[in-house]
């Protein structure tokens, strides 16, 4: 089996344990930190078809008296509503403070689960089980979870640290070729912000063989940045790499374009950016590009400077008069750089270039 854990200094610190096949003993390993109880597992309707039974069983003979509340699959259940929903059930189960809420799903069953852990009876203790490549390498690592309001993405969260987070790789064999290629956006992301070597190797796309390793080294990698500046007001800003950018792609494609396919756009055309104006080393944004090409991810957007800077505008990394831009310096490095909001448009114009 061969579980590599990292352990991330986030908040009191945790485990990340990463391996082939150990969905089948994460009751165990839960165990190991946590004291049987009762379980909440918190799952969608595809993840629950295809994982639900195997986690139940091995939570059930490690000791743990699990229940599940599934809702149905996909962005659009990431509210208020699901979420109040979600704490229903979670009364109507009886879970006490010392009880355990489990996120088994992609990113939007953590951002989900997590909230609901985090404010139901003030707070109870969860377990990440990250089923999608994207919520491996990112969202199930890092404490943040929110849910979506009519007027954005994102806009209502709570920062929750999990106890462990348990990434069976063998979960991603089920998952659909594009979000697979979501999630290794987000990876590319890390070899371009640290890893020269980690970026290397997307060069003929994803080794599924190794993806482990690959992952144990992005969680690595996140958990550096994040546990450095936990509640997002420094260096975590790193993480928005091609996020700026992607957002509005996101945005002005009314969410078509799924999330990493528009950060890799946006990663691109970032770069392009700073080749113009001297953060980013000439050739910078050829290597990304090529790199994401090799991963089946789009390099640029159908749309002008104009429209994404409209869209860009709502970006809460927006504070005040200035605008936080991730600018790459070369692959394994990145800075961080404000600039005026005013000079927003120019920059994405240097970036969407003469594709
Ligand atoms: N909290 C954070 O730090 C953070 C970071 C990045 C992204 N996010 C959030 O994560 C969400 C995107 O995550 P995602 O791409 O994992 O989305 P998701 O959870 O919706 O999963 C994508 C799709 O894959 C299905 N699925 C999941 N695992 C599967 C598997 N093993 N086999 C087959 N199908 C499977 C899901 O049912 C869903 O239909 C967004 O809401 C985003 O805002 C949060
Ligand atoms: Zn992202």
């Amino acid at each position: 089996m061969g579980t590599i854990s990292v352990n991330i200094d986030v908040g009191k610190g945790y485990e990340v344990f990463i391996g082939r096949g150990i969905l089948s003993c994460c009751g165990q390993l839960i165990a190991e930190s946590v004291s049987p109880c009762r379980a909440a597992i918190i799952t969608d309707s595809n993840v629950g078809k295809l994982y639900l039974e195997t986690v139940t069983r091995s939570l059930v003979r490690a000791g743990f008296k699990p229940c599940a509340y599934t809702f149905e699959a996909g962005e659009a259940s990431k509210n208020m509503e699901t979420l109040s929903d979600a704490l229903e059930f979670l009364a109507d189960s009886g879970i006490t403070r010392s009880d355990l809420v489990v996120a088994l799903g992609g990113g939007v069953t953590g951002d989900m689960a997590g909230f609901a852990s985090g404010v139901y009876l003030r707070g109870i203790k969860l377990v990440q089980i990250p089923t999608t490549l994207l919520s491996m390498v990112d969202s199930s690592v890092g404490g943040k979870t929110a849910v979506n309001l009519s007027a954005g993405k994102n806009l209502a969260g709570i920062f929750k640290q999990p106890e462990m987070v348990v990434c069976d790789t063998d979960c991603l064999h089920t998952l659909p070729e594009q979000t697979f290629a979501d999630g290794a956006a987000e990876a590319i992301k890390y070899g371009v912000l640290t890893d020269r070597a980690l970026f290397d190797g997307f060069e003929g796309g994803v080794d599924r063989g190794d993806l482990p390793r690959i992952i144990a080294r992005c969680v690595e990698i996140k958990g550096k940045i994040a546990a450095a500046d936990e509640f997002d007001v420094g260096q975590r800003r790193l993480l928005n790499l091609g996020h700026t950018i992607g957002h509005a792609v996101e945005k002005c494609s009314n969410f078509e374009i799924p999330h990493g396919h528009a950060v890799a756009a946006g990663m691109v055309m970032i770069a392009r950016a700073g080749e113009n104006l001297g953060y980013t080393q000439k050739g910078v944004a050829e290597a990304i590009a090529g790199v994401l090409r090799a991963n089946g991810l789009p390099v640029s957007a159908p749309y002008g400077a104009d429209e994404l800077c409209k869209a860009a505008m709502s970006d809460k990394k927006r504070c005040g008069g200035s605008i936080s831009l991730v600018f790459p310096e070369y692959i394994g490095s990145c800075r961080v750089v404000d600039r005026p909001v005013s000079e927003l448009r120019d920059i994405i114009e240097l970036g969407v270039g003469n594709q």
